[in-house]
């Protein structure tokens, strides 16, 4: 019988996150202040982030061990499967050979706990007592909830409207793991209330909820803030995903020619493809190609600028591609995927010509969730979907150069409660959206007198 899965003990659960910032051709350029246009400081960063977290974030050593009580946690869901998708290969008669690591074995479904358990262990280490944070799909949400219910924390968590309404059992999840929920925009921040007074009707956005999240923080001495995606030592806690899975393909006997994730902010992207970035760097031959949806295109559209991480304007310039943080996308089922920028350090790997990025409609993305479901069992969260299709459409030209190719994407989180989605296509509903260079001119104009990098 041929192997389909490749499983690690728990012995290999990497000991140390890998931190690309040492390894980067370019070195990232620092967030700035914005009303000084300086660039910032560990104590600028101090009310809203544990000092561990802040010191992971502007690091540059290549190695950071993990703590064990980190690692106590992890161990409930890692190591992640590395799957071989013999199914789907037939299914596309491809000669590539196809493999995906699996996030959606963790409590919470996807990827985001590698970093909440981490995050949420050093806010307790330093006597935080709760923690803000938004959630666009839900899956972050669910992630902060469960990490703070381990460590006794409060999670306060700002979901953006339209998820809270459309995915009640998301919020029940984090409601089932103790954690508080509020839709987003709200009244219970300045900056909800001055949405709500602009747009009353506001559906939300991850910016807007960001925002309330920040400002929660800020204004309470017990709060810290946590992110989801977008900052470095985000991407760094999800480096055991690479880490893992370089061990997986060396019991496969292969290394990849091609790494495929989903691009929202850049965490479960940067946590398959930065530890085989390193062998890149130093010389090996590797494609990294990264999938956004063309409703919210970031990286094929975006500009390399700096800009705010939310879209009220509360927290440091980040030097990134961004569409602008004015910029509200359409309201795609990928509702991780809706964010107006990108991590600095995947900008600035694609600024290097590092990685590669293409952008798909929701439609096709959809119709590939849904050849997978039927090839490979596993029902994909949205987002997935993304690195799905670009697998696939990796795997359709090898076919047509008749080449071998050995292809390794993520599939970052189920679609378990993304089933309404999946109706919305059965019903011939999704809509698919061109965006017109028209549409992204607006946001772009309100940052371009920020500093350039
Ligand atoms: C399942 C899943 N995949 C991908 C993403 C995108 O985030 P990131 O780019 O940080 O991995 C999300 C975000 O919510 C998600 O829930």
């Amino acid at each position: 019988m041929s192997v389909t899965k490749y499983l690690l003990s728990e012995r290999d659960i990497p000991r140390q996150w890998y931190n690309i910032a040492a390894d980067l051709p370019t070195p990232l350029r620092p967030p700035l202040h914005p009303g000084t246009g300086q660039p910032i400081g560990p104590g600028d960063l101090a009310p809203l982030f544990p000092m561990g977290l802040i010191e992971q974030e502007v690091s540059r050593e290549r190695w950071i061990d993990i703590p064990s009580e980190v690692l106590d946690l992890l161990a409930l869901w890692r190591p992640t499967p590395l799957h071989r998708a013999r199914r789907l290969e037939q299914a596309l008669g491809t000669p590539a050979r196809i493999y995906y690591k699996y996030e959606g074995v963790s409590p919470a479904g996807s990827h985001k706990p590698n970093t909440a358990v981490a995050q949420v262990y050093y806010n307790k280490k330093e006597g935080v007592r709760r923690i803000a944070t938004e959630t666009g799909a839900g899956q972050w949400g669910c992630a902060l909830a469960l990490a703070c219910n381990f460590f006794g924390l409060e999670a306060k968590v700002y979901m953006v409207k339209v998820s809270y309404d459309q995915k009640p059992y998301r919020r029940l999840l984090m409601e089932t793991w103790g954690g508080k929920v509020t839709p987003s925009p709200s009244r219970e921040t300045e900056a909800g209330r001055r949405i709500l007074a602009e747009t009353p009707d506001s559906t939300g956005s991850l910016g807007i909820a960001i925002s309330e999240a920040v400002e929660d923080a800020a204004s309470r001495e017990d709060t810290k803030y946590a992110l989801g995606s977008v900052l470095n030592h985000v991407l760094l806690h999800q480096t055991v995903i690479g880490l893992e899975a370089k061990k997986q393909m060396d019991l496969a006997g292969e290394y990849p020619d091609v790494i495929v994730a989903c691009c929202g902010g850049g965490s479960n992207f940067a946590g398959i493809s930065f530890p085989f970035l390193y062998d890149k760097i130093h010389g090996r031959t590797l494609d990294v190609l990264g999938c956004e949806p063309a409703a919210c295109p970031t990286l094929t559209r975006g500009h390399f600028h700096y800009d705010f991480g939310d879209s009220v304007g509360m927290t440091p310039l980040l030097p990134m591609h961004t569409l602008g943080h004015t910029f509200v996308p359409a309201g795609i089922h990928a509702g991780g995927l809706r964010y107006h920028g990108m991590a600095p350090l995947v900008s600035q790997l694609l600024n290097d010509g590092l990685i590669r990025a293409q952008a798909f409609q929701q439609t096709e993305c959809f119709e590939a969730a849904v050849l997978f479901a039927r090839t490979e069992g596993i029902v994909p969260a949205p987002e997935s979907s993304h690195a799905i299709l670009g697998a696939i459409t990796e795997a359709r030209k090898a076919k047509e150069e008749g080449k071998e190719k050995a292809i390794l994407f993520l599939l970052s989180g189920h679609g378990h409660f993304d089933m309404s989605a999946y109706a919305a296509h059965f019903a011939g509903g999704l809509e698919d959206f061109e965006l017109p260079a028209c549409e992204l001119e607006g946001a772009w104009d309100a940052i371009q007198h920020f500093p350039k990098p």
